[in-house]
């Protein structure tokens, strides 16, 4: 079976984001990220583990009738950096956009540190550098490798 016969399992959307080579394993952090819990009454489809000719195995996340903010793209990088983002408009692909990491995060992250200035009540934004293997947060220098969407803000 190709690639294209196995993503059929997955229908096409009219209009919408879909998210196409998620690594394998992230898909419900991506939609974490999205503020996607199923409350919101969008449709959304998840392909966990579909085959890929160029990563193996993937994720694919589609949800329609919403398109992603800069900032949320932002955060998908971190978790999702092969990751390309299409904008579907009456069933065609729209716009293309292969993620990248920004060199940094702001507002969209909380630090863990507990006596970071960021936790103390002031009127401060998180700011986090993007580093090679996580966030370093840009205030106490605190870094972040794992698990970074349980540090999300929003
Ligand atoms: N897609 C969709 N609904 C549409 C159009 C496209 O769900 N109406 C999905 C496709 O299934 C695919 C992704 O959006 O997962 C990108 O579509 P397309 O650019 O046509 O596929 P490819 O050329 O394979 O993409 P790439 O080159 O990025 O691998
Ligand atoms: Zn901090």
């Amino acid at each position: 079976m190709t690639e294209k016969d196995t993503e059929l399992r997955v229908s096409k959307i009219r209009d919408g984001t879909v998210i196409d080579h998620v690594s394998a394993g992230e898909a419900l952090h991506v939609l974490a990220i999205l503020g996607i819990d199923g409350s919101g009454g969008e449709s959304v489809s998840v392909g966990m583990n579909v085959p890929s000719e160029t990563m193996g195995h993937k994720d694919i996340v589609k949800v329609e009738g919403r398109e992603m903010s800069e900032a949320e793209l932002d955060v998908l990088s971190l978790i999702a950096p092969d990751a390309t983002v299409n904008i579907v408009r009456d069933y065609e692909v729209a716009e293309k956009t292969q993620i990248e990491p920004p060199e940094q995060v702001t507002g969209l992250l909380t630090c863990p540190n507990r006596h970071c200035i960021t936790n103390a009540g002031e009127p401060v934004a998180t700011r986090f550098d993007v580093i090679d293997d996580g966030v370093r947060c840009a205030y106490c220098e605190t870094i972040v490798r794992e698990d970074i969407t349980d540090h999300l803000a929003v």
